[in-house]
């Protein structure tokens, strides 16, 4: 039977550091978060990185703008924050309406305050190891890994999905530690086998229980950044977690996994872009 990973309380432990942090050395820190329009669980990600900058002592500043803001009117709000010095760190919550271009709005925040890492620049620093903000999904899944002792070092690890955000730079992170290295998705032949190589398996695909424990080898450290809301409206994962934690090492569960380990990382990259900007 799997040991569970507490993504909750891994995540409380590093909003505390960040807490403690930015208390002792008095830092004056700014988070701006843009969201547009009213998609339900955007506003409960985004009443979550707010509710997590309260607790650590960051000021949030939230601008929340109609569904129907043009591309022009963004990109100006984007400019100002840009701009404005109180603000440290800028977070547009994904996804945007279809009106606007994700990559032409991500593109125009400063990368210095690009602290969701979706910047080309700051993904291209994480491809070469060079990075300031590492992405917080995949940071967040870094620490989940840590938490359990296992090393990556040399482990088989099998990442499902090549998404920008999640997908291609938890394989960076994963190489940057020595793993060996393997990212699956659709196109993918035999992927029950090559999943059940992996001593380390992360599912970020976005499909309720695509994973079975077929697919998953005994003992292994799994890691499920999926969140789909079933039809009875209950959240789970990409894993299917009663059969794969029979099997497994380790496992996160959902919710209580991944995702408060996404909002920790937030914290720390808006201390980090902080001291980006202020040269400490
Ligand atoms: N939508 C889903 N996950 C994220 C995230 O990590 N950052 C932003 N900005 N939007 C998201």
């Amino acid at each position: 039977m799997a040991k569970i990973i507490d993504g909750k309380a891994v995540s409380a432990a590093v909003k505390e550091q960040v807490k403690d942090e930015i208390a002792r050395e008095r830092l004056d820190i700014g988070l701006a978060v843009v969201i547009v329009g009213d998609d339900p669980a955007s506003r409960v990600y985004v009443n979550n990185k707010k509710k997590a900058c309260e607790f650590c002592g960051i000021k949030s500043y939230e601008y929340a703008l109609p569904e129907d803001t043009t591309e022009a009117e963004l990109l100006e709000l984007i400019d100002t924050l840009n701009g404005d010095a109180k603000v440290n760190g800028i977070l547009v919550q994904l996804p945007l309406p279809k009106q606007l271009d994700e990559k032409t709005i991500i593109e125009h925040i400063s990368p210095m305050k690009d602290v969701d890492a979706f910047h080309e620049s700051n993904v291209g620093r994480i491809m070469i190891g060079n990075y300031a903000f590492l992405p917080c999904t995949p940071a967040g899944c870094m620490e989940l890994i840590r938490s359990t002792g296992v090393e990556v070092s040399g482990k088989e690890c099998v990442v499902i999905g090549r998404s920008n955000i999640v997908g291609k730079p938890m394989a960076m992170l994963l190489l940057h530690e020595n793993g060996t290295v393997t990212v699956c998705h659709s196109k993918t032949k035999n992927l029950a086998e090559v999943c059940s190589r992996a001593d380390i398996l992360i599912a970020a695909v976005g499909r309720a229980n695509f994973v079975t424990a077929d697919m998953v080898k005994e003992g292994a450290v799994v890691i499920d950044v999926g969140i789909n809301r079933l039809e009875n409206g209950k959240l789970c994962g990409d894993v299917k977690f009663d059969e794969v934690s029979e099997k497994a090492g380790y496992i996160t569960p959902v919710p209580g996994g991944v995702g408060p380990m996404t909002i920790a990382m937030l914290m720390k990259n808006t201390v980090m872009a902080k001291r980006i900007q202020s040269g400490i």
